[in-house]
């Protein structure tokens, strides 16, 4: 049994994308939990903001399921061609502890998924970039879905798989 946090960028069609992984995750006797980060609202990141401890959000609870999960799956949608800025702005904060940041992250199992206006393309090379240059073991496995496009559920559920090892 694996342990997943799905990590979602948007409330909307990404979260609703992000339920599908916990079921299918859940179904086959995993443990998964969803942290959503656009409920988050984090302020964003300045670096007068971090030296600020009144401006400082408190992250820790989001560290401590980060930590604890097995793998990750990071799911996002494109904006302009790239990460939307309330994943980008956790990574800011997240990696102000740099060297338990880089801990946490360094060979842990991710997954990347989409639900975005087109294909999604861009944001899953964004986030592969993103998550490889932060330690992270990407699969090359990934989830495109859009306005036209479903989910596919094989690909959910391989990811599963490859990520749950
Ligand atoms: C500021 C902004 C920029 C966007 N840029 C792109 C884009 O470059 N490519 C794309 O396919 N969709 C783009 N979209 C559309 C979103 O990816 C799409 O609406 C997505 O489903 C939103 O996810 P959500 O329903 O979880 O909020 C953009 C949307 C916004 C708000």
């Amino acid at each position: 049994m694996a342990r997943f946090l799905m990590i979602t960028s948007t409330s909307g069609a990404n979260r609703e994308l992000a339920a599908v992984f916990v079921s299918t995750a859940t179904a086959k006797g995993h443990d998964a939990a969803v942290v959503d980060l656009a409920e988050m609202n984090l302020p964003m990141f300045t670096v007068a903001r971090s030296k600020d401890p009144d401006e400082t959000p408190d992250i820790s609870d989001l560290v401590t399921s980060m930590t604890q999960a097995d793998a990750w799956i990071v799911i996002a949608p494109e904006y302009n061609g790239s990460i939307p800025p309330t994943l980008n702005n956790a990574i800011a904060w997240l990696s102000m502890d740099w060297q338990s940041f880089r801990t946490m992250c360094t060979g842990k199992p991710v997954g990347l998924a989409t639900h975005s206006g087109g294909g999604g393309a861009h944001v899953i090379m964004a986030m592969r970039q993103q998550f490889s240059y932060i330690g992270a073991d990407v699969i090359g496995r990934t989830c495109m879905s859009g306005r036209d496009k479903e989910a596919n559920p094989e690909t959910i559920d391989a990811m599963i798989d490859n990520l749950a090892r």
